[in-house]
C-alpha cells in the first residue's frame, strides 16, 4: 500500500494554502465501467489514483478491455461494447471497494460467461443481497455467500423491471442501470430517498438515453453507447477532511479549487454552514454534467446542531469527519438516520464512538442516531478498523487535540486517497510516519 501503516500526529497546527485534490472516486469508477460498455475510444481525465479505482480498472482488463493510464490521471479505454467483454481467467478481486463490486454485479449479470467477485476482509462482511435481489428479478443468476461476497454470477438474458429501491443506495441504483442497458425492454427505478446521481448524469455523455422524472429513472435496454471524453471533478469527499481541518484549527485559511458540488453530495457543506462554518463557493461552473466550484474555508467557531436523516444521506461518506467537527463544536450535535453507516467499510458508528472516547469526547449511540457533546480533545491511539475514512478523520482531529494522536492502520487511506498524507503535510498538518 502507498501510505505508512501508522501515522503520528503532533497536536495543533494550521491548515493553509491551496490544495489541488484528486478526482472523485464515485465518478472515476463510473467512467471506467461505462467506457468499457461503450464502443470506441474514451479519454478520461482527472481520474482518481486509488486502490479502489485501480481494482475496477484491473477487473475490466481481466475481461479483455484495453484500459490504460497514459499519464497520471489520464486514461484511455478502447471499448468494444458489452459483447467485447470476455471471460476472466481468474477471480475478480475488488479489494476494499463496495462500489466496484456492486456496480460490476450489474455490468456482468447479462454477460454470457461466469465470474466470481471477491474482496478483502472488510468487503467480505458487506451486504450484497441488496443488489442481487433486484438483479435476480431481472433474470440474473447470481449467488452470494449468505448475503456476502464471494459473489458468483452466471451469464443470463435479462429483462427490464420496474423496481422501488428500499435502501438509499447509488451503488444499487447504478448496478440496475448498467444491467438495464443490457436487458430486454425498459428498466425503471424509483428511489424512496434520492442518492448520488453520477451515473444518470454520465450516461448521456456516452450517448445513452437515461430518463429522469422526479424520483424515477428509466433506461431502455439494447442502447449502443459510444466512446466519450470525460473529465472527473475533484472529490468533495476528499475535500471534506481538509474543510473540517481548516474549520477546527485556529488561524487556518484554505482554498480548494474545482471541487465537485453535486447537490446529492453537498450535505457536508450545508451541515457545516449551519454549524457556523465560514465556507464560500466561487466560480460555479460545470465539468461534464457535474457542478463544480472553488471552495474557501476559514477557521470558525462551530456550534452543535440537530441533523436529520435527509442531510445525513447527502453526507453519507462524510459522517466520520462530521463527528470530528461535532466533537470540536460548542454544545450537542445529533445526527439521525445513521443505520447505513454500520455497514460501510467498517461499522463507522462504533469506530467513531470508540475513537472519540479515546480522545475524551462522549458519543452516545441511540437506535438510529448519535449524540456528540463537544469538548476538549486529548490524545491517544486510534484504530482505523481497515477504514480509510476513519483513519483520515482522526488525523484531522489531531489539529484540535491537546496531546499527540497515533492512527494505527493508516495504510487504508490509500483505498480512496493515497495523496492524503502528502497533501496534509503540504497544508501544515504535522503528520509523521509512525
Ligand atoms: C457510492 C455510493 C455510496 C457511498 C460510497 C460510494 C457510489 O454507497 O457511500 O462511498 O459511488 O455509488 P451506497 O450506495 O451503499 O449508499
Amino acid at each position: 500500500m502507498g501510505t505508512s501503516d501508522g501515522w503520528r500526529l503532533e497536536p495543533g497546527g494550521q491548515v493553509r494554502g491551496t490544495l489541488a485534490l484528486p478526482g472523485d472516486k464515485s465518478i472515476s469508477h463510473r467512467a471506467f465501467l461505462i467506457a468499457a460498455l461503450a464502443e470506441g475510444t474514451s479519454r478520461l481525465e482527472g481520474v482518481l489514483d486509488s486502490e479502489d479505482c485501480r481494482a475496477t480498472a484491473h477487473a475490466l482488463a481481466q475481461m479483455g478491455v484495453d484500459i490504460r493510464e497514459v499519464s497520471p490521471g489520464s486514461w484511455v479505454v478502447e471499448g468494444r461494447g458489452p459483447d467485447g467483454l470476455t471471460a476472466p481467467e481468474a477471480l475478480l478481486d475488488l479489494g476494499n471497494s463496495g462500489t466496484a463490486m456492486r456496480l460490476l454485479c450489474g455490468l456482468l449479470a447479462a454477460r454470457p460467461f461466469p465470474t466470481t467477485l471477491i474482496g478483502d476482509a472488510s468487503l467480505s462482511q458487506r451486504p450484497m443481497e441488496r443488489v442481487a435481489v433486484p438483479l435476480r428479478e431481472m433474470g440474473a443468476h447470481i449467488e452470494t455467500d449468505s448475503g456476502h461476497p464471494p459473489i458468483r454470477i452466471d451469464g443470463a438474458s435479462l429483462r427490464g423491471i420496474t423496481y422501488g429501491t428500499p435502501v438509499a443506495s447509488a451503488q444499487v441504483k447504478s448496478a440496475l442501470l448498467l444491467a438495464g442497458l443490457q436487458a430486454q425492454g425498459r428498466t425503471c427505478l424509483t428511489e424512496a430517498v434520492p442518492s448520488r446521481d453520477h451515473t444518470e448524469r454520465m450516461l448521456p455523455l456516452f450517448g445513452a438515453d437515461c430518463e429522469v422524472n422526479g424520483t424515477q429513472i428509466c433506461v431502455e435496454g439494447g442502447q449502443a453507447l459510444h466512446g466519450a471524453e470525460i473529465t472527473v471533478p475533484r472529490d468533495l469527499s476528499a475535500a471534506a477532511f481538509f474543510i473540517v481541518g481548516a474549520l477546527i484549527a485556529p488561524g487556518s485559511e484554505l482554498k480548494l479549487p474545482g471541487i465537485g458540488v453535486n447537490p446529492r453530495r453537498d450535505g457536508i457543506l450545508q451541515i457545516l454552514r449551519e454549524m457556523g462554518a465560514d465556507l464560500t463557493l466561487d466560480a460555479a461552473d460545470s465539468v461534464g454534467q457535474e457542478p463544480v466550484a472553488d471552495l474557501t474555508v476559514r477557521s470558525s467557531s462551530l456550534t452543535g446542531i440537530d441533523v436529520g436523516p435527509d442531510l445525513v444521506a447527502n453526507a453519507i461518506d462524510e459522517f466520520p469527519v462530521l463527528c470530528v467537527a461535532a466533537a470540536c463544536a460548542e454544545g450537542v450535535t445529533t445526527l439521525s438516520g445513521v443505520s447505513e453507516l454500520r455497514i460501510k467499510e467498517s461499522d463507522r458508528v462504533a469506530a467513531m464512538a470508540e475513537g472519540l472516547k479515546t480522545l475524551g469526547v462522549p458519543m452516545e449511540i441511540g437506535d438510529d442516531a448519535v449524540r456528540i457533546t463537544g469538548g476538549p480533545l486529548g490524545g491517544g491511539t486510534i484504530q482505523s478498523h481497515q477504514d480509510h475514512r476513519i483513519a483520515m478523520s482522526f488525523a484531522i482531529a489531531a489539529l484540535a487535540a491537546l496531546e499527540p494522536v497515533t492512527v494505527e492502520g493508516a495504510q487504508w487511506a490509500a483505498t480512496s486517497f493515497p495523496e492524503f498524507p502528502g497533501l496534509a503535510r503540504q497544508a501544515g498538518i504535522r503528520l509523521h510516519d509512525a
